[in-house]
């Protein structure tokens, strides 16, 4: 399978890069489109000490702890708007935003984008291919609700940062990988299964 991902300039570079190492780890993907926007490096630097500035394969290889010259992440500067992900004739099966910010989310909503992330998310949309967005906010204003909406309508799916409790994280990492697991779900990507909720009795009385 073959499929875009793209980081954006939210808070939460951290569910960009397990989703990508997931996604790998999977063996379910064979290519991934990498875009990054122009402020993601920044919340990278700030959240994870990641260097992602003036970004190429290499780098991003070396972040994602790849051999340097793995060739699964195929990267694509955000002015290249006659990139792969930006037709719809390149046959893939869909496109992630993770995380997603509002800036983004409203581009894509408005459908008057201007860099390569709001096409491809524009393309995945017409192609009816699925578009798997991760916003990220709070507190959210009807802006911001109206474009989920409104995409959500278009055929996306609003997967928001939010993770569960119910697996009883005990660590950042189990409670972002819950929510980087039910990303691949969207996909039927298998995974761990760890977060998967199999049913329980409570008893209200105790
Ligand atoms: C450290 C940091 C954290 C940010 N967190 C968020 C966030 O959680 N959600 C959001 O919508 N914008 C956030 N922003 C603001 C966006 O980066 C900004 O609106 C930017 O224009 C988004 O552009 P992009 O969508 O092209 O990445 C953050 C910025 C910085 C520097």
């Amino acid at each position: 399978m073959e499929l875009t991902v793209a980081i954006t300039g939210a808070s939460g570079t951290i569910y960009a890069q397990r989703t990508l190492q997931l996604l790998i780890e999977s063996g379910a993907v064979e290519t991934i489109n990498l875009i990054m926007s122009g402020v993601a490096p920044v919340v990278a630097q700030v959240e994870l000490g990641a260097d992602l500035r003036d970004p190429d394969s290499k780098k991003i290889n070396r972040w994602l702890g790849l051999s340097e010259n793995s060739k699964i992440i195929r990267f694509w500067k955000l002015d290249n708007l006659a990139a792969k992900p930006s037709s719809g004739s390149n046959k893939q099966e869909g496109m992630i935003i993770v995380p997603c910010s509002m800036g983004t989310l409203g581009a894509v909503a408005s459908g008057a984008g201007t860099n390569l992330i709001h096409r491809a998310a524009d393309v995945a949309l017409k192609e009816g291919r699925k578009l798997v967005i991760v916003p990220r906010e709070t507190p959210f204003n009807a802006i911001h609700l109206e474009n989920m909406l409104r995409l959500a309508r278009a055929g996306a799916r609003i997967l928001p940062a939010s993770p569960g409790f119910y697996h009883r994280p005990k660590s950042i990492g189990e409670l972002v990988d819950h929510l980087c697991f039910r990303i691949l779900d969207q996909f039927n990507i298998p995974h761990s299964k760890k977060t998967q909720w199999s049913g329980t009795e409570v008893d209200l009385e105790d």
